[in-house]
């Protein structure tokens, strides 16, 4: 048995009661417990309330009680849905019951029953049957509701707000920010309330109180979508805040998206400009009451709401920072104690012409806080507090002095030689709060309506030398749940993977941004085009995408084009579009999703917009090369020529930027075609196939010689014709020679962009150099991630050279440290060194291959991924001349292990040879290695280690 197996990994890795020796299956004992389904799901999302989709799909894991059981299948299920907890717990299925369907699968079952009135709340559970026909218990109960759909849902709710701003004042290079608006409403209510529901929407971003207490733990709702196309509302169960008799709903409004500033200074001269959606602040919101007798009641917003105008957020804005006046405060605002007799009667607004629409997504919430690990004060009064980790949010700051004092904090990522704020790089978003005291005592001041990218806060104002506990960083993201874990023998390698988390987490706002400090923090296409992988790896990226894709659709020209930002902000007619590797982010992510959750719907949802994408590009260029329409053309953006540093070559890392744009044109149709396959379209298939080939065809004819070298000789042009298979098949492995070889020329040094760095990355292991693909991924070298590593990255940077120890910053007018597109090595971490890889011929890992790729330095890795269908966990190491893997299968699910070991090496699994044992199948070697097919179950496979692996 080899050394590694401890039990305390086994139990980590499966949860208590782990017995190896696996039951045959079926006939099966009856001390086997059956299995149940767990971790149920609507719409990607734990018991969503206020859904607008008819019909939601549901989803569950395939849960085995004693963790360990090989071959572990769901072979029926059967959904009930029913209209009260009470009618579940008695199956009467009052509302649905699909009754028993023998069917493995578990993801995205379409709920079947009738379309559900908004306002109605369901709940459901779910029974299986495992492979030997037993039916476990029922699953737990869980829950959604529906929200409005169309504007008469709404029940007559009106947009209330501030009387409109002089659009003169809002305009121009320094505009006026008026305070938060407070909102405030007294009702009755006149009886006991059985249930409350509460939806609510802005212009702007708001935050809601009922009697007192905020509602929700959300920021920044409804957050951003294009405000012309979409706008989203939230829902919230107020049952418990709301009491029979007077009640006080209140609520806050500041710009956020809507009316804040936007856009880079350095693209245009007049960004960041405010107002790019509209400029007044605006509230919806419907309260549906339902008292114990049944009797229904509903509070809308109108004009018979009271406003104040004269709040304590003086001003606030996601660039600039927030202004907090405590003596503005007004006593009991949001309670009926309140006197609102000087308040005035809110404005009423125009209903906008865009639809509302649900969140389909998992709100910005906080999700860590962070205490400072330093303080030094590099001038006398200014003190710097060091978060030790650059993160998203901003700061809980407890102070105690006189009235009016003004504290400022003033929020960056790196520190200047001298031990000051560095701000150069954050242009026109100075990220700055400012706390003013009502000096009543003790005082704890937080910004609501602001967030900052940073690691570093100097704080300026204080009435005498602050202690660390006096600041506190609160850390935001969009809540999506983590997925994945990684660690491995090298350190510098489990800070990367630490720095991607970060990155990441830190960029889910709302949109994937490309950076969350400087006054750009957009979602930039590309990014998350080349980082989708790496960030499904790490998150469950299943309801943001949902939301991100539909932000795809409503950025979309009129004539096909995609967007290179999303949303886009900025006349998407005319620019900022159809940039090569930006648009293709239109095809490119739902298939991801699509592979990656077994989502079909955003296939069938999102199918004509990837065909007006396709249709346009090839009009636009009869002849298959993409030349015209490329917008912007970043082309493979801050490859190695952008680098300027000694010793390292000046030209020779750009891929020509025609190459590169045909490339993604080839690569795009070729998964339009498999998506028009996946949803039943098989003549635009073959059709698509067709025109993939002509296009892949004229890319081998034009720019590859009979030796498969490709124009330029870059190495981003071999990574990208190897990771779009579009070279014939014999060129192939000479490729990957050129490929190493074009390495090899730039002294085993990085030469590619944010386009071809990861794809270059899983090239060289596929095609033979895993060698030169952990040598790159180790290096601590210049460029490398190891590198930023050494000058103490905690994230990962949009350059590899942004910050050098001794040299100082890079071009401060592009120089963000929290920027995950180079990050997307994450990708290649998991699926090499965990090896964990999804199958597109059986999506939402109802298949998977397992294949650890040991390479470098590393003699061990561990890791996991909770995919849709459960969690994967792998353990390998290379000890005492032999590679062990401890790999956890989940239920329902099979596995390709795949290891690193010659295909006729003696492999054991457990105590015997591991083609004879239990849940696993004989398969032929994959590229001469030992190869398995294995069932569900926890597998130790154990073989001889011979350091040269096939
Ligand atoms: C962003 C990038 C983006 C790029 C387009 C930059 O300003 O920060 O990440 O993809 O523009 O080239």
């Amino acid at each position: 048995m080899p050394r590694m197996i401890l039990p305390i990994l086994a139990v980590l890795i499966l949860g208590a009661g782990h017995a190896l020796a696996a039951p045959e299956a079926p006939p099966m004992p009856e001390s086997v417990p059956p299995l149940t389904a767990s971790n149920l799901r609507c719409e990607y999302l734990r018991d969503p309330l206020g859904i607008d989709v008819e019909r939601p799909r549901l989803s569950w894991e395939v849960t085995d009680p004693t963790g360990t059981r090989r071959g572990a299948r769901q072979s029926a299920y059967r959904i009930l849905v029913a209209s009260s907890p009470e009618r579940l717990a008695m199956d009467v299925a009052d509302i649905w019951d699909s009754r028993r369907t023998p069917m493995a699968l578990s993801a995205h079952r379409v709920y079947g029953g009738p379309v559900l009135a908004p306002g109605t709340q369901v709940w459901w559970k779910v029974a299986i049957w495992d492979e030997a026909g037993r039916r476990g218990a029922d699953s737990r109960p869980a829950t959604w509701s529906v929200g409005p759909r169309t504007r008469e849902d709404w029940g007559g709710a009106e947009w209330i707000g501030a009387p409109p701003q002089d659009p003169a004042e809002a305009a121009g290079p320094e505009p006026v920010i008026p305070p938060s608006p407070l909102l405030r409403h007294n009702f009755m209510a006149s009886q006991r309330v059985r249930r409350a529901i509460l939806h609510a929407s802005a212009l702007g971003v708001y935050e809601l109180r009922l009697n007192g207490r905020r509602l929700g733990d959300q920021w920044f709702a409804p957050e951003w979508t294009d405000y012309t196309e979409r706008i989203q509302y939230q829902t919230h169960d107020v049952t418990r805040l709301l009491h029979e008799g007077r009640n006080v709903i209140a609520a806050t409004l500041a710009d956020g998206w809507y009316a804040g500033r936007l856009g880079p200074t350095r693209w245009d001269k007049e960004f960041p400009r405010r107002g790019v959606y509209g400029i007044d602040r605006r509230l919806l919101a419907k309260l549906d009451i339902e008292y114990v007798d049944g009797s229904k009641e509903t509070v809308v917003t109108n004009g018979d709401w009271k406003i104040w105008t004269d709040g304590p957020v003086r001003s606030a804005d996601f660039f600039l920072g927030e202004t907090h006046d405590a003596r503005k405060r007004v006593p009991n605002w949001d309670r009926v104690t309140g006197d609102d007799r000087d308040w005035a009667q809110a404005h009423v607004g125009l209903w906008p012409d865009a639809p509302l629409v649900a969140q389909p997504n998992e709100p910005v919430r906080v999700v860590a806080t962070v205490d400072p690990v330093a303080v030094t004060e590099p001038a006398p009064g200014v003190h710097i507090f060091d978060f030790g980790q650059n993160l998203v949010g901003w700061c809980r700051l407890s102070v105690q002095s006189r009235a009016g004092t003004e504290v400022t904090l003033r929020h960056g990522e790196m520190l200047n030689e001298d031990g000051s704020l560095y701000t150069e790089n954050l242009a026109a978003a100075v990220q700055t709060d400012r706390f003013l005291l009502a000096g009543d005592g003790l005082e704890v001041f937080e910004p609501q309506f602001t967030y900052h990218g940073f690691r570093y806060v100097e704080v300026t104002g204080l009435p005498r030398k602050p202690r660390p506990d006096q600041l506190k960083a609160i850390v935001v993201a969009s809540d999506t749940g983590r997925a994945g874990h990684f660690r491995c023998s090298n350190p510098m390698l489990n800070q990367l993977a630490e720095n991607i988390f970060w990155t990441l987490r830190g960029n889910l706002i709302s949109v994937p941004t490309d950076c969350p400090q400087r006054d750009e923090r957009m979602g930039w296409a590309g990014d998350m085009q080349v980082f989708a992988q790496t960030a499904i790896f790490n998150m469950d990226m299943g309801a943001f995408f949902t939301k991100w894709v539909r932000d795809i659709r409503d950025a979309q020209a009129s004539d096909g084009r995609f967007a290179d930002i999303i949303p886009h902000p900025y006349d998407k007619e005319s620019r900022f579009t159809n940039a090569p590797g930006w648009a293709d982010v239109g095809v490119i992510l739902p298939w991801r999703q699509y592979v990656n959750y077994g989502d079909t719907r955003i296939l069938e949802d999102h199918y004509d917009a990837m065909r007006r994408f396709i249709g346009h590009v090839r009009a636009e260029n009869p002849d298959l090369v993409w030349r015209n329409s490329v917008g912007n053309h970043y082309g493979d953006w801050l490859n190695g020529d952008t680098i300027k540093a000694e010793g390292y070559p000046a030209t020779g890392g750009e891929l020509d930027k025609t190459i590169y744009a045909t490339m993604f044109f080839a690569h795009s149709t070729d998964l339009l075609a498999q998506a028009a396959r996946v949803i039943g379209r098989e003549d635009d298939a073959a059709a698509y196939a067709a025109l993939h080939a002509e296009i892949r065809d004229g890319i081998v004819s034009r720019w590859v010689d009979a030796e498969g070298r490709i124009a330029g000789d870059t190495q981003a042009g071999y990574a990208l014709a190897l990771h779009f298979d579009l070279l014939p098949v014999a060129l192939r492995p000479k490729a990957a020679d050129h490929l190493a070889a074009a390495i090899a020329r730039y002294d085993n040094r990085i030469s590619t962009g944010f386009q071809s760095t990861y794809r270059m990355m899983l090239e060289l292991t596929r095609w033979g150099r895993n060698d030169l693909a952990h040598l790159l991924a180790e290096s601590t070298r210049f460029p490398s991630w190891g590198y930023s590593i050494g000058q103490g990255a905690t994230t990962i940077w949009e350059r590899w050279d942004g910050y050098v120890k001794g040299r100082g910053f890079q071009d401060p007018g592009m120089n963000s440290f929290n920027h995950y597109a180079i990050g997307a090595v994450g990708e290649w971490m998991y699926r090499v060194i965990l090896g964990i890889n999804p199958d597109p011929d059986q999506p939402g890992f109802r298949h998977f291959t397992l294949r650890p790729r040991p390479g470098g330095t590393l003699t061990d890795a561990f890791g996991s991924y909770r995919s849709i269908a459960g969690p994967i966990s792998v353990r390998w190491a290379i000890e005492d001349g032999r590679f062990n893997l401890l790999a956890a299968v989940p239920p329902n699910t099979m596995a390709t292990v795949v290891l690193p070991v010659a295909a006729d090496a003696p492999v054991l699994e457990g105590e015997g040879p591991a083609a004879e044992q239990p849940g696993i199948q004989p398969h032929a070697p994959i590229e001469g290695c030992a190869t398995f097919l294995v069932e569900s179950g926890v597998y130790q496979f154990s073989a001889p280690w011979a350091a040269a692996t096939p």
